[in-house]
């Protein structure tokens, strides 16, 4: 199907506007832009790219109540993890409701919306570009990305996206944070392969 994306960009952005604070709308479009950007290095669909960063938060400003009734209504596994991961929930409820707003959208999209909190042992190009867009777009001021802004284009998708979850490890662990047994899935199978490769 031939899909207009412009249109899509568009009215993605106003549905955005009203589910969004000032600042989450800015870092989704600033999101967007990053991952479009990226996808052209990478050689990845732009317009997937594009699409995905803009819509990929589109449940985090809803409070932990209503993301964890949500997460029970689309009947998400995850949910089960408990309240103290809540925050994480936006992903997958967000990809749920993004692909019953947006029904055309293809399957890779909303994947990648899913995946862009706790990520999954088997990331593809477009699951890491919006992974590490979400970590690095310029907005984003808390700890030091200027080495992974730089490298972008310069390394492989899979090593930036590998030293953005490593970060994302190091900053849950200082701060005495929980971090979910999926990511250490995710962690240990990346590791797993590297020994192997
Ligand atoms: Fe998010
Ligand atoms: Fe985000």
């Amino acid at each position: 199907m031939n899909l207009d994306w412009d249109a899509i960009y568009r009215e993605a952005r106003i549905k955005l506007e009203k589910r969004l604070s000032e600042y989450r709308l800015l870092h989704s479009i600033s999101v967007s832009d990053v991952a479009a950007m990226m996808a052209e290095r990478y050689g990845v669909d732009i317009d997937k790219a594009r699409i995905a960063g803009l819509l990929h938060d589109w449940d985090k400003n809803l409070e932990d109540e209503e993301l964890i009734s949500r997460a029970r209504q689309f009947r998400l596994e995850s949910v089960s993890s408990g309240e103290d991961f809540a925050a994480l929930l936006h992903a997958q409820t967000g990809a749920v409701a993004v692909a019953l707003e947006f029904p055309d959208l293809p399957l890779d999209i909303i994947q990648a919306i899913a995946r862009h909190t706790s990520a999954a042992p088997d990331m593809t190009d477009l699951d890491m570009i919006i992974y590490i867009a979400d970590m690095i777009e310029p907005l984003r001021s808390q700890g030091n990305l200027t080495p992974l802004r730089t490298i972008v284009g310069k390394v492989s998708l899979e090593y930036l996206f590998l030293k953005s979850f490593e970060m994302t490890m190091e900053h849950l662990i200082r701060r005495h944070r929980f971090i979910h047994p999926d990511s250490l899935k995710v962690w240990n199978s990346y590791i797993a392969r590297e020994r192997h490769s």
